[in-house]
């Protein structure tokens, strides 16, 4: 029952794009994500990356080692693809249930991606294959080329490499991952139903000038970078459009302080510990409360054929303080939406 004035009550969400990193880093990330999300899919931008079967077993047993006691959340883990991908080992964990997609970074596109795809006509044969087995492909949409503007690399590698990518490749299942542009949202709503997109928080809540206001503003950078105010407010009519293509992916990539405040900060926003509050917040200003449980828990596990989860979170309109820092073992972050209020927090059951 939803009283969206006061109180809504929803299945538990998933986040269906998410950075825990390893070590030290994942021990104190992991418990946010597990406390909000019942499945996450893992980033496998780790260094060096997750590209065998083997490989990601090993870092899914450091997640669930890393987990608080009593946690149900599951990681659904990701194969990084490079030029030389193994076709078979791909299919053979994605068989076993160890893969559950796979990861394309344009090489350097990225944190971690010095050892993503180059040209992907080296892996067509592994695509092929994926299509084949109907195992998803996660795409880093940016082309890399240092004369096209930061800004535009979105859209022009929609025109680049989607399109052809998906003539040649019709029945691959696509999620277009953190769209950020009108272009995205035309792209994957004109797409058939194999091509999904996810959305990030603060692609919904900042455009590029959070970056700049009052001087330069690192917790507000990430990768793809926010564009101009017409794209957010595409992206926010297309998550609360109810179309069954967008789902919830935080993207949350935390950096330490001192990386990100640096003369050459990292990409990436650690939206993890108030990533429901946040999307909430959103969908209450677009008068959509009631279009938030498609979005958070049901479209996404749609898209991957998984079945939605059976537990229910309860939000209530209260608001909750985000606090300037957030210590991980002894490490600073800075979480997104640092020092302000969401209106909507999680009940406690
Ligand atoms: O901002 C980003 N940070 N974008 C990415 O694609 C990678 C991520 C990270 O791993 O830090
Ligand atoms: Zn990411």
């Amino acid at each position: 029952m939803t009283d969206t004035t006061n109180r809504i009550t929803i299945r538990r969400p998933d986040d269906w794009h998410v950075h825990l990193r390893d070590g030290a880093m994942l021990e104190a990330v992991a418990g946010f994500t597990a406390s909000q999300f019942g499945r996450a899919i893992i980033m496998p931008n780790l260094s060096p990356p997750v590209t065998s079967a083997a490989s990601a077993a090993a870092y899914r047993d450091r997640i669930m080692a890393a987990l608080p006691a009593g946690s149900d959340f599951t990681p659904l883990m990701t194969c990084y693809l490079t030029d030389d991908a193994d076709a078979d080992d791909l299919a053979s964990g994605h068989a076993d249930g160890i893969f559950t997609a796979a990861k394309l970074y344009p090489a350097n596109a990225t944190t971690n991606s010095a050892h993503g795809v180059t040209d992907v006509a080296h892996i067509m044969p592994v695509l092929e294959r994926m299509q084949h087995i109907g195992m998803p492909l996660l795409v880093h949409g940016e082309v890399t080329n240092s004369d096209i503007d930061i800004f535009d690399r979105e859209a022009v590698f929609i025109e680049r490499v989607l399109k052809k990518l998906i003539r040649a490749m019709p029945g691959l299942k696509i999620v277009f991952e953190h769209i950020t542009t009108a272009q995205a949202v035309q792209f994957v709503d004109s797409a058939g139903p194999n091509v999904a997109a996810t959305i990030t928080p603060h692609h919904l809540h900042i455009n590029r000038n959070a970056m700049f206001v009052g001087g330069m503003r690192p917790h507000a950078y990430c990768l793809p970078v926010a564009k101009r105010e017409q794209h957010r407010l595409a992206l926010r009519k297309a998550a609360t459009s109810g179309s069954p293509k967008y789902f919830l992916g935080t993207d949350s990539a935390p950096h330490e302080i001192h990386a990100k405040e640096s003369a050459c900060g990292c990409a990436g926003i650690f939206n993890a510990p108030f990533a429901l509050e946040s999307y909430a917040a959103i969908f209450e200003e677009e008068g959509a409360l009631e279009r938030l449980e498609g979005f958070a828990s049901v479209h996404g596990a749609n898209f991957y054929g998984l079945p939605v989860n059976e537990a229910m979170v309860s939000l209530e309109r209260s608001e909750i303080a985000v606090p300037d820092t957030i210590d991980a073992n002894g490490a600073t972050l800075v979480p997104f939406h640092a020092g302000a209020a969401l209106p909507w927090r999680i009940a406690q059951a």
